[in-house]
């Protein structure tokens, strides 16, 4: 049976994360992944506070097991941590930036702290600060992200800050994923793009279709979105987003000088878009994982499927080995 360290340390019964994906990771997602025996996020980035009250509020009604609240460092909102300490998660993660004092504080309400790094430098400062637990999150992740891939990152996060928990994300869509950022040293898997092809993620239609239509090359870099809006890709780590192409993409991020000439124009485009379910004309926020993903499974089953594929993977590498 699949079980790690990370497990023991969250009570949780898979080393699965569902990563924390702003507004799409809500508490109906988040909830059926914990009640899966994985451990589920909650996004904040973006949200509304009253939103935020609501998705924590449901939790409990939703679950009884652990789950996590995220934020990000370099637009960290003061009210909507509050709210955050005051529900006392199991876990706090942070993301993109110095989480500094934070760290403290979600600790004093008895939760574990989590942060997700794009370097090792990154992760040897978070570890002094006495987190409990490393994403080392590969640059092939959706959302933000650094330029170091998984593969590289991954061993050199858990060599620089052992004993520390190190969780992996970027690049991981099945149980084979999971079995080879174990072999690196992981303790356990941070997934945000598979998790965004279920129905349990609040995200359009048309985001969740580019998805599954799309090949890894498609999900790109999308420098230009830094220029139209610089926090928090500016801020804090310096990360840019990881967004399947779109017309708006390949136009703009070529043109970035006259982008950010335009950007109060071209911002007031994807805000009328994303209040008509068109969002995804402009950005479809996903990793390279997406050339793997073909269809919409509800979460639970995701879960269950990449437990059993990792169980599988990590029994038939025997076969390597001759004696
Ligand atoms: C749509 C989307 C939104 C994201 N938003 C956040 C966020 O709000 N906070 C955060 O820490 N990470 C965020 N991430 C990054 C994830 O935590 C995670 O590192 C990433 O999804 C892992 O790579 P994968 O997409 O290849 O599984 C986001 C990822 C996606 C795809």
């Amino acid at each position: 049976v699949l079980r790690t360290r990370l497990c023991d340390l969250l009570g949780i019964e898979h080393p699965i994360i569902q990563a924390a994906m702003g507004t799409a990771s809500s508490a109906e997602l988040a909830a059926a992944v914990s009640n899966a025996g994985g451990l589920g996020s909650i996004g904040t980035l973006f949200r509304p506070l009253a939103d935020l009250r609501r998705q924590l509020e449901r939790m409990p009604e939703l679950t009884d097991r652990a789950y996590a609240v995220n934020h990000v460092v370099p637009v960290l909102d003061a009210a909507a941590f509050e709210l955050t300490l005051a529900a006392k998660p199991a876990l706090v993660s942070f993301a993109l930036g110095d989480p500094g004092e934070h760290v403290k504080r979600a600790h004093e309400v008895g939760a574990l702290v989590m942060h997700q790094v794009t370097n090792v430098r990154q992760a040897e400062e978070a570890a002094r600060l006495g987190v409990d637990i490393l994403v080392a999150q590969g640059g092939e992740s959706g959302g933000y992200g650094g330029s170091v891939a998984a593969m590289p990152l991954i061993p050199q996060v858990v060599d620089a800050v052992h004993p520390v928990h190190v969780v992996a994300a970027g690049g991981i869509f099945d149980g084979r994923g999971i079995a080879a950022a174990l072999m690196l040293g992981a303790d356990g898997v941070n997934l945000g793009t598979r998790f965004l092809a279920s129905p349990e993620s609040s995200i359009d239609a048309g985001w969740r279709d580019a998805i599954l239509a799309a090949a890894s090359e498609d999900a790109v870099k999308v420098d230009v979105l830094n220029d139209l809006m610089p926090l928090p890709g500016t801020g804090g780590y310096g990360t840019v987003v990881r967004s399947v192409r779109t017309p708006f993409i390949d136009a703009w991020n070529a043109r970035r000088a006259e982008a950010r000439e335009r950007a109060a124009q071209l911002m007031g485009e994807m805000g009328a878009a994303r209040q008509s379910g068109r969002s995804h004309e402009f950005l479809a926020v996903a990793g390279q994982t997406a050339g793997a993903i073909r269809e919409v499974r509800p979460a639970a089953e995701i879960v269950r499927a990449l437990v059993e594929e990792t169980e599988q993977a990590l029994a038939g590498a025997r076969r390597f080995l001759t004696s």
